[in-house]
């Protein structure tokens, strides 16, 4: 079978590497890629977001799967696109992507259906969310309502950090569209954890559970970035909790989605907290998350490409999906000054001596080849990913993999899984 992946990033490498150990995958191509999915795929230069360059691409070269990782394509209807044209396409339909796409739908569907989530009220006013914010307690949750590349959500300490995100999300225009109506939510705390899962819309199955580092410095210190590594099975997802989120939490979303006419199928991502009052929706994703699947798929036994396929067919109740018992942990490198100004073009050395280590793989996200030399193109530059027989073992392994790798700048966080009460 001739396999196309959208997107680009450490995700997608986790995808097409897992993709490559499907025996019915005969050609592998992905668009973008990056410097490291470039040794196992095709890469074509088509942004992921060129809705009809994608699909005219898939329908001359004859794919016979798309698979659509990334939530923007998912948002703007590239399967739909796909569908028109008589291809197959993994991932969501524009109308069921909509549970990412945008906040208030989601916080909307929540509310109706009874699936736990905090508190919230909507804007479409700067003056009244700013008066509703002069009343309220702080921190305050600000989210923007459509996509931000994950930094439409601002905890604002005080009135006056509160103010300044709402005026420059609604007046300033600082997410486009996106920030034009606002969200405020009540505050909650507790740790979270990430649990995507397949789904039909007939069958949901959880994929093992996760747990993410979104700020770019240790003991989550500083800035929110896109995810400063991963790790696989999260320390306080058991099976209790586990019976929880599928009652109150992952078959209601899979059921309301059918009810609203919008079934959902792909791969649902459920950003969960635990708190004093049971565990809470923080926020839904339409597709794998980045770089949970790092840490995700290295632990999946069944086959990736049988597992999409029932998901279009709707038969993922027949499918045989599996788990490793083993713990898995990803470390993402990144540029110096990420979140904010990095530079690139950094040549990268040491990935053969990090994954001549057992067990390792080097994820790529920001890497691309220049001449014959890898170097970095972004932010986040790679994920070392080790699996072992647990948590611990496995953050020892990743370290002594990441330490084999070297770019100029190269910035990691120490602490990735090790938070004990998390
Ligand atoms: P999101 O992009 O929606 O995942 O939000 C980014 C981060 O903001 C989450 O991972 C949480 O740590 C935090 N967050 C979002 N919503 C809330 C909330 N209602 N209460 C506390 N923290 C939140
Ligand atoms: N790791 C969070 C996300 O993929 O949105």
């Amino acid at each position: 079978m001739k396999v196309l992946v959208v997107g680009g990033g450490g995700r997608e490498h986790a995808i097409c590497w897992k993709l490559r150990q499907s025996p019915r995958v005969t050609e592998l191509i992905c668009a973008p890629g990056n410097g490291g999915i470039a040794k196992i795929a095709v890469c074509v230069p088509i942004k992921a977001t060129d809705v009809k360059a994608i699909a005219d691409f898939a329908e001359k070269e004859k794919i016979d799967l798309t698979v659509v990782a990334p939530d923007d394509p998912l948002v703007m209807g590239l399967v739909d696109e796909l569908e028109s044209r008589g291809l197959r396409a993994f991932g969501p339909r524009a109308n069921a992507a909509i549970i990412e796409g945008s906040k208030v739908f989601s916080k909307e569907l929540m509310k109706k259906y009874g699936i736990p989530t905090a508190g919230y009220e909507v804007f479409t006013e700067a003056d009244k969310a700013v008066e509703y914010l002069r009343r309220g307690s702080f921190p305050a949750v600000i989210k923007a309502e459509g996509l931000a590349l994950g930094k439409g959500v601002i905890i604002a300490r005080d009135f006056a950090e509160a103010e300044t995100a709402v005026r420059e999300m609604m007046e300033g225009g600082k997410f486009g569209d996106a920030g034009k109506r606002v969200v405020i939510e009540d505050f909650l705390t507790g740790p979270e954890i990430s649990v995507l899962a397949f789904t039909d819309g007939k069958t949901l199955r959880p994929m093992v559970s996760a747990q993410d580092h979104k700020r770019a410095l240790d003991n989550d210190q500083g800035l929110n970035t896109g995810g400063m590594g991963a790790f696989s099975p999260s320390r306080i997802y058991d099976e209790k909790m586990a019976d929880e989120c599928m009652n109150n939490i992952f078959l209601p979303t899979m059921r309301a989605m059918n009810a609203e006419g919008r079934t959902f199928k792909g791969v649902l991502y459920f950003g969960l907290m635990s708190t004093k009052d049971g565990v809470k929706v923080i926020e839904y994703n339409c597709r794998f998350g980045d770089p949970e699947t790092q840490a995700v798929l290295p632990r999946l036994k069944g086959d990736l490409l049988e597992i999409f396929e029932a998901i279009i067919d709707e038969r993922l109740d027949e499918v045989d999906i599996g788990w490793k018992d083993e713990a898995c942990v990803c470390v993402v490198a990144a540029s110096g000054g990420y979140p904010e100004k990095y530079e690139t073009g950094k040549e990268i050395t040491g990935i053969e001596a990090a994954e001549s280590l057992d067990n390792i793989t080097v994820f790529h996200a920001g890497t691309k080849l220049d001449g014959d030399k890898l170097v970095t193109s972004g932010g986040r530059v790679l994920g070392v990913t080790a699996l072992a027989p647990d948590l611990d073992s496995a953050i020892k392994r990743a370290y002594e993999g990441i330490e084999k790798v070297r770019f100029d700048k190269m910035h990691y966080r120490r602490d990735i899984g090790i938070k004990k009460n998390q």
